[in-house]
């Protein structure tokens, strides 16, 4: 895919001469003759660089560059100066805001910018897959035993959660639940962009600006998506490998990844859940499911994965049920981290109407189990990055 290119000058006439010549050399390229305008562009859909003039009929270069810097949405977002202004004070000022580059616009200053662009790309290529575990975002994977045990509902109220008390991190949940899932359908969120069509793709490696693209823009709840599969079809071929490379890439770009695996336990599933700072393992409390769950607890300690990153979480209990905490901690032999109350058909609703339940129902009794959840979660991360 080409890498998207906005150009923001406040003469025309360079702007088109800069966009004929770059769409020429393959780049898919937008223009801004305002800062605001640019601004507002990036909000919409960020561009892979944003090559501004310093001196704009309205916000300067430098200020534009600086709100994009201090945005962490926008952090791949890779910034270059190409202005007429000479003095090496504007230089400096420049890169201390945050350009990568700083270059004059003088005959043959587009050919520089180009060889630059396609180093860039080439550098971060060379960097896909490689950034050491300490510097990689915390990735969370939500797993049951038994299907329809609320896998879905808490990766979202959860996601949710995490986003109203982590102040702007950036979090994307992945729906892994194969071949067809349903967190798009939960939160009206569709798009022919799954994780299945990225494969199909047949590309070798994935780079950073290849996965935004299929990564949905921040919901309006503060986190973004990325679907598995929109059909049984466009699922049978997705490829192990380019799985894994997803995860680590996906790691590297978000704060928080958080996944929803429903109830497979695959080769696929396994290699992602081994490498996650925790799996939330839901549980409803009937006897048949614990079981099933203590199976499954075992399952995943016999296949490198450590005790310390299961995090059992019990859904859907009512006051007179049928076993306590006591008889699951026992059954599992791990402890309850969370349990989220029964919430009769409030779940079912916020469902169809497309919404996270503590969206459509902030007092409801699980929306504090789902806020305490995050909480742990973010805990759980800070400790991971010491
Ligand atoms: N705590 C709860 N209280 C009431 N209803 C709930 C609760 N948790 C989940 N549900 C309801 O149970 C049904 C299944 O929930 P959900 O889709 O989240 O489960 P799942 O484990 O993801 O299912 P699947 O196996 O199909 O992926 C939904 O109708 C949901 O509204
Ligand atoms: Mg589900």
């Amino acid at each position: 895919m080409p890498e998207k290119i906005l150009f923001v000058d406040g003469d025309q006439a360079t702007l088109n001469w800069l966009k004929a010549k770059f769409a020429k050399e393959g780049f898919d390229v937008d223009t801004a003759n305002r800062g605001d305008l640019a601004w507002s562009k990036i909000q919409a859909d960020p561009p892979d660089i944003l090559i501004t003039e310093l001196t704009l009929p309205d916000l300067t270069g430098l200020e534009l560059v600086r709100r994009v810097k201090q945005d962490s949405h926008y952090r791949y977002v890779g910034m270059f100066i190409l202005s007429l202004r000479t003095d090496p004070q504007d230089i400096a000022a420049s890169l201390d805001a945050g350009a990568e580059q700083y270059i004059m616009k003088r005959p043959g200053s587009d050919i520089e910018l180009i060889a630059k662009i396609r180093a860039r790309k080439a550098q971060s290529k060379k960097n896909t897959g490689l950034g050491s575990m300490q510097e990689l975002g915390n990735q969370f994977s939500f797993c049951s035993a038994k299907g329809g045990s609320g896998t879905t509902s808490v990766c979202i109220n959860t996601a949710y959660a995490l986003a109203k008390l982590s102040h702007g991190a950036d979090i994307v949940v992945v729906d892994m639940v194969l071949p067809l899932g349903t967190i798009g359908l939960s939160l009206g969120y569709k798009s022919e962009n799954t994780v299945a069509r990225l494969s199909n793709l047949g590309v070798k490696a994935l780079d950073p600006s290849l996965i935004k693209k299929y990564v949905s823009p921040p919901l309006r709840w503060g986190f973004r998506v990325l679907i598995g599969a929109n059909n049984p079809n466009e699922a049978t071929s997705i490829d192990i490998e380019l799985v894994r490379d997803l995860f680590m890439n996906l790691r590297q770009i978000y704060d928080y990844v958080l996944v929803d695996f429903g109830r497979m336990l695959s080769r696929l599933s396994l290699p992602i859940l081994e490498t996650s700072n925790g799996i939330i393992l839901i549980v409803t409390p009937d006897m048949s499911t614990v079981h099933s769950t203590r199976l499954v607890a075992e399952y995943l300690q016999s296949h490198n994965i450590s005790r310390n990153q299961l995090i059992l979480v019990n859904n859907r209990t009512v006051g007179r049920v049928w076993t306590t905490t006591q008889d699951i901690e026992r059954e599992i032999q791990l402890p309850l981290m969370e349990t989220l109350p029964y919430e009769v058909e409030h779940m079912t609703m916020a469902i169809n109407d497309a919404v996270p339940f503590m969206e459509k129902f902030p007092n409801n009794a699980a929306c504090m189990g789902f806020t305490d959840l995050a909480r742990q979660l973010l805990q759980r991360a800070k400790q991971a990055t010491g």
